[in-house]
C-alpha cells in the first residue's frame, strides 16, 4: 500500500485543480439538481444516485420535487406516498432515513440543513458521501465526496491498490483528496470527479485520450488503468425459491398483503408468496398457502411465470401461480384490490415484473 500523504508541490496541485474543475465546466451535463445550489434537491439527488445511474434517477427526482417541492412538503408525507415515490428504486429504508433526517431538520434546525460536518452527520442515515456532497455542492465548502466513481478515478491518479470493499480504505482517498480541494471550487473539483468517473474513467473501457486528468495519472503513464481499483469480493450471496401467487377472489379482487415493517423491502405490498427448499406440485404448494396464510385456493397446473431479482446479497427465483381463491382468514396485512387500485400501493421491483408478466401472458 502507498503511504497517505500527498507529495506534490502547489504548482502541480493548482494544475490539477484548474484541469479538472475547467473540463467539467464545459463539459458538465445538464441536471435537474444542477439548476441551482439548494441543498434540499442535492439531498434528494445524491440519496437518490447512491442507489442507482443518472439516466433512471432523473424521472424519479423530477416526481420527487413535483409531488414534494418543499422539505416541508415531504417531511410531513405519509409513509405510503414516500414509498410510492421511491418504488423500483430500492433501499427503501434509504427514503425512511431521509424522511427522518428532514423531519430532524425542521424540528432542530429551523428547516436549514446544516452547513457543518459534525452536525450533519448527526443527522438520521447522513454518512460521509452523502455530508460531504452537501457540504460542497450547496455551500461550497471543501469536503470530499468519496463514493465509487470518485475511488475508481482517484485508484489510477494515484495507483492506490488498498481494498476499495474495505471500509478503511476511504481514509486514504480522504487524505489524499483534501490538499487537493483546498483552494479550489469545491462543487465543481466533487462533481467533476463524479463525472469524470460517469463518463471517462469508466470501469472497462476507461477513455483515456479524452481525459482531464491523464497528464496526472499514475496508472495511465503505464498503461495499468485496469489494475485499478482493487475490489475484494467476498460477499457470499444466499439464494432463495418462492412461489408467488396472484390470487383473485370470486368478486374480481387481487389479493395484496403488506410486508413487516422491518426488514428487507420493510413496508412495500406483494402477492402472496412462499419460500420453498424443493420443488413442489401444485397440489403440495396449496397445502403450502394453507399452513402458512389460512388462505385456500387453486392454482395453475404451472407457473404462468418466472423471476429472478438479484438483490445485493440475495437472490430470489420466483415462479408465479394463477390462482382463484376459494376461503381464507383475513389478516391485518391484507388488502384485496381492484386492478385498478394496484398502482396506488408501492410494489418492489420483482412484483412489478411479475405483474407486468402476467398482464402480458393474458394479452392485455
Ligand atoms: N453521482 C453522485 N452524485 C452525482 C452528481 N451530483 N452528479 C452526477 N452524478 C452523481
Amino acid at each position: 500500500m502507498k503511504n497517505d500523504s500527498l507529495d506534490w508541490d502547489q504548482s502541480k496541485i493548482n494544475a490539477f485543480q484548474k484541469a479538472l474543475v475547467g473540463w467539467y465546466e464545459s463539459n458538465k451535463r445538464i441536471l435537474p439538481w444542477r439548476e441551482n445550489n439548494d441543498p434540499y434537491r442535492i439531498w434528494v439527488s445524491e440519496v437518490m444516485l447512491q442507489q442507482t445511474k443518472v439516466d433512471t434517477v432523473i424521472p424519479y427526482f423530477e416526481r420527487f420535487m413535483t409531488t414534494f417541492p418543499t422539505m416541508r412538503d415531504f417531511a410531513e408525507a405519509e409513509e405510503a406516498a414516500i414509498l410510492k415515490i421511491w418504488e423500483g428504486l430500492g433501499y427503501y429504508s434509504r427514503v425512511r432515513n431521509l424522511q427522518k433526517a428532514m423531519q430532524q431538520v425542521l424540528l432542530d434546525h429551523a428547516g436549514k440543513v446544516p452547513s457543518d460536518l459534525q452536525t450533519i452527520l448527526s443527522l438520521k442515515g447522513v454518512g460521509p458521501y452523502t455530508a460531504g456532497a452537501i457540504l460542497s455542492i450547496a455551500y461550497e465548502q471543501a469536503e470530499p465526496a468519496i463514493d465509487g466513481n470518485v475511488m475508481r478515478v482517484m485508484s489510477r491518479v494515484f495507483k492506490i491498490d488498498a481494498d476499495i470493499m474495505k471500509p478503511a480504505t476511504r481514509k486514504l482517498f480522504d487524505s489524499k483528496l483534501r490538499p487537493l480541494l483546498a483552494g479550489t471550487k469545491p462543487s465543481s473539483f466533487n462533481q467533476g470527479l463524479m463525472e469524470v468517473g460517469a463518463l471517462i474513467c469508466t470501469p472497462k473501457q476507461p477513455m483515456c485520450l479524452l481525459c482531464p486528468l491523464n497528464e496526472f495519472c499514475e496508472a495511465h503513464q503505464d498503461g495499468t488503468e485496469l489494475d485499478y481499483p482493487v475490489k475484494i469480493k467476498k460477499t457470499k450471496v444466499t439464494k432463495k425459491k418462492r412461489i408467488a401467487v396472484i390470487a383473485i377472489r370470486e368478486d374480481g379482487k387481487y389479493l395484496i398483503e403488506q410486508r413487516p415493517n422491518t426488514g428487507l423491502l420493510a413496508g412495500l405490498w406483494q402477492f402472496p408468496t412462499i419460500d420453498i427448499t424443493e420443488d413442489l406440485s401444485p397440489a403440495a404448494i396449496k397445502l403450502q398457502f394453507l399452513k402458512e396464510y389460512h388462505l385456500d385456493i387453486h392454482l395453475s397446473q404451472t407457473p404462468v411465470t418466472a423471476v429472478k431479482h438479484i438483490f445485493s446479497h440475495l437472490v430470489w427465483n420466483v415462479d408465479v401461480y394463477t390462482a382463484v381463491i376459494d376461503g381464507y382468514e383475513k389478516k391485518d396485512s391484507w388488502e384485496f384490490v381492484r386492478e385498478e387500485e394496484l398502482e396506488q400501493f408501492a410494489f418492489p421491483v420483482p412484483y412489478q415484473k411479475m405483474w407486468r408478466q402476467y398482464k402480458e401472458e393474458n394479452n392485455d
